[in-house]
């Protein structure tokens, strides 16, 4: 990697809380390119999540092609930050990987979390790198496997929509108050 470029990725990620703080989905994207080196910095932030005894019953599949793009778009109910973004990562597990070490839980629930797990630290990397994102989970399951030509024993769980953002960051983010949602058990 570049020396200068190194340089400007470090100065340019921010504090976790302020990433979790601004971090929100992006739907509309410039059509600029995102460089190899920051698509590289989101994977190696999705491969640092946790997963049930680290067995990382992942994929993370970036595409960039148009025609595979396209295929997706349709699976994805077309929506159109599927069609703006640059770059999609799908997510996949592999749900016969953690059966093999936790039966029907590792296959049903635990590497669903883990690939969640994944998506959401590769949300805040996008984030610190100044790179919009959404997190996409309404698609066609079958369609995206296939239109990524991924084994049939992998499960597509996320897409996530990359690009530079063409809209002006939210002035409040909606959420439930702490207090609405948290117990303290003391
Ligand atoms: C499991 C999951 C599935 C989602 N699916 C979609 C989706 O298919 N399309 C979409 O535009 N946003 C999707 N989102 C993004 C949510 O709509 C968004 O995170 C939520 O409304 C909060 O808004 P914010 O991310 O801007 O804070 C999904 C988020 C999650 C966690």
């Amino acid at each position: 990697m570049e020396e200068s470029f190194k340089k400007k990725v470090e100065i340019m990620t921010n504090d976790v809380f302020q990433c979790m703080r601004d971090s929100h989905s992006v739907r509309h994207f410039q059509p600029d390119m995102i460089p190899d080196e920051m698509i590289t910095k989101i994977l190696e932030a999705g491969s640092w999540a946790p997963s049930a005894g680290n067995l990382q019953p992942w994929y993370f599949y970036v595409v960039k092609d148009q025609a595979v793009k396209n295929h997706i778009y349709e699976a994805c109910v077309r929506q159109s930050q599927i069609e703006q973004a640059p770059v999609l990562i799908v997510i996949l597990a592999d749900p016969a990987r953690s059966n093999e070490h936790y039966a029907e839980r590792g296959a049903q629930l635990y590497c669903l979390q883990d690939t969640a797990a994944a998506a959401q630290n590769m949300l805040l990397a996008a984030e610190a790198l100044g790179i919009g994102a959404c997190w996409v989970g309404s698609f066609d399951e079958v369609a995206v496997q296939q239109a990524v030509k991924a084994a049939p024993r992998l499960r597509a769980v996320i897409i996530l929509a990359l690009g530079y953002s063409n809209e002006q960051q939210p002035e409040i983010k909606n959420r439930l108050r702490v207090a609405e949602v948290a117990k303290f058990i003391q």
